[in-house]
């Protein structure tokens, strides 16, 4: 550990899966957290490549055990969290868990401050396979040691354990955070809104040079399915997130999303794009008024994908020389639309590119 980034093979590609935060908060229980996980494989959304099911801040009683270890409140969780973790897993799916790297969590429930190794191990015992360390009440605390504090933990307990940085982007995690675990949030808590998605996403622009396989840069979970997105606004979202490479966390109730909810979610050419093997994080190469171009390199054939993303209230149309996007003069490139999973035809110089008011349009560009 120290030289040079983490490189254990857990999260080869940004990891997929859900989280309980964005849609219940604190109203967590084992019912729920259960028809989740079941959910999520009836659903196809297994099948499509989601794994982790992970119960956020909430789960804890309010007081540790005589011994000093974690336990889960008796109300929410009375099979406890072991019994929990071994349903999940016959399901073919994995189990994350929180807690937070201070004296309380966010929800002032007991977090692990001083209690790194005991923690690590008793999640290990549990059958956890992620885990989400936050970063409240840390006042004068580094978070550099105290998260490699958590990876050395975590590395003691002897179980392949994701570890999911959140201290929000504030002592710039992309310079360090590569070395200590897979992912690190880069920004404050998102909400089902499009300003939020906006503000967000203007905050990853310069950050693609740091992730890759095994670290990545985590713009915080979804909101496809929650609060007042439109359709349009929720693809535009997702769209993005894959175009970042960023974690794709669920963060909507999956026992009962709509059909379009569940298409989103499962885009098989998005989520291509998020999971690409190369691991290159997308860039912005325009950003004018109303207007983003976005861009990702797939593979190694020089194939992308691009996003154009329309910020504003009116329709538009965009012209993009291809130069523009790094494809070479007088090369042929075939356009595949990749929600409507349809090749749009070939085009050579450049390409006029229609978007609605609030979304993007994302095409597979091939050059030939
Ligand atoms: C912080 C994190 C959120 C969530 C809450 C839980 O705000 O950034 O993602 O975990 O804490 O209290």
């Amino acid at each position: 550990m120290g030289i040079g980034r983490l490189s254990d093979g857990l999260a080869l590609t940004p990891p997929m899966g859900w989280n309980s935060w964005n849609r219940f908060g604190v109203k967590i229980d084992e019912r729920l957290v259960l028809e989740t996980a079941e959910a999520m494989v009836s659903s196809g959304m297994r099948e499509a490549g989601y794994r982790y099911v992970v119960i956020d801040d909430g789960w804890m009683a309010p007081k540790r055990d005589r011994s000093g270890d974690f336990v889960a409140d008796p109300e929410k969780f009375p099979s406890g969290i072991k019994d929990l973790a071994d349903r999940i897993h016959a399901l073919d799916l994995r189990f994350g868990i929180y807690t937070d790297a201070g004296t309380k969590t966010c929800q002032d429930l007991p977090a692990s401050l001083g209690y790194e190794f005991r923690d690590a191990r008793r999640f290990a015992e549990w059958g956890v396979d992620y885990v989400k360390v936050d970063w409240c009440h840390t006042e004068g605390m580094g978070p550099r040691a105290l998260y490699a504090k958590w990876a050395m933990a975590l590395h003691a307990a002897r179980r392949p354990i994701v570890l999911s940085i959140c201290e929000w982007g504030r002592a710039r995690p992309w310079e360090w955070a590569g070395r200590i675990g897979h992912l690190w949030r880069t920004c404050w808590d998102i909400q089902p809104e499009w300003s939020s998605i906006l503000t967000i996403l203007d905050r990853q622009a310069e950050l693609h040079p740091y992730a890759g396989p095994d670290h990545w840069n985590d713009p915080d979970m979804l909101e496809v399915g929650n609060g007042e997105l439109t359709s349009d606004q929720s693809r535009a979202h997702f769209a993005l997130w894959s175009i970042l490479a960023a974690p794709l966390m669920a963060g909507n109730d999956l026992r009962t999303m709509s059909d379009e909810v569940r298409e989103i979610l499962t885009a098989p050419e998005i989520v291509a794009i998020d999971q690409d093997a190369a691991g290159r994080q997308g860039r912005r190469v325009r950003h004018e008024g109303d207007v983003d171009i976005w861009i990702r390199t797939l593979g190694a054939n020089g194939d992308c994908a691009i996003a154009v993303l329309n910020r504003g209230p009116v329709a538009r149309e965009d012209h993009i020389v291809l130069e523009e996007i790094g494809v070479a003069p007088r090369t042929n490139v075939r356009v595949r639309d990749l929600w409507k999973r349809i090749d749009v035809g070939e085009v050579q110089r450049g390409i006029v590119i229609a978007t609605s008011p609030n979304s993007a349009t994302v095409l597979g560009l091939n050059p030939q």
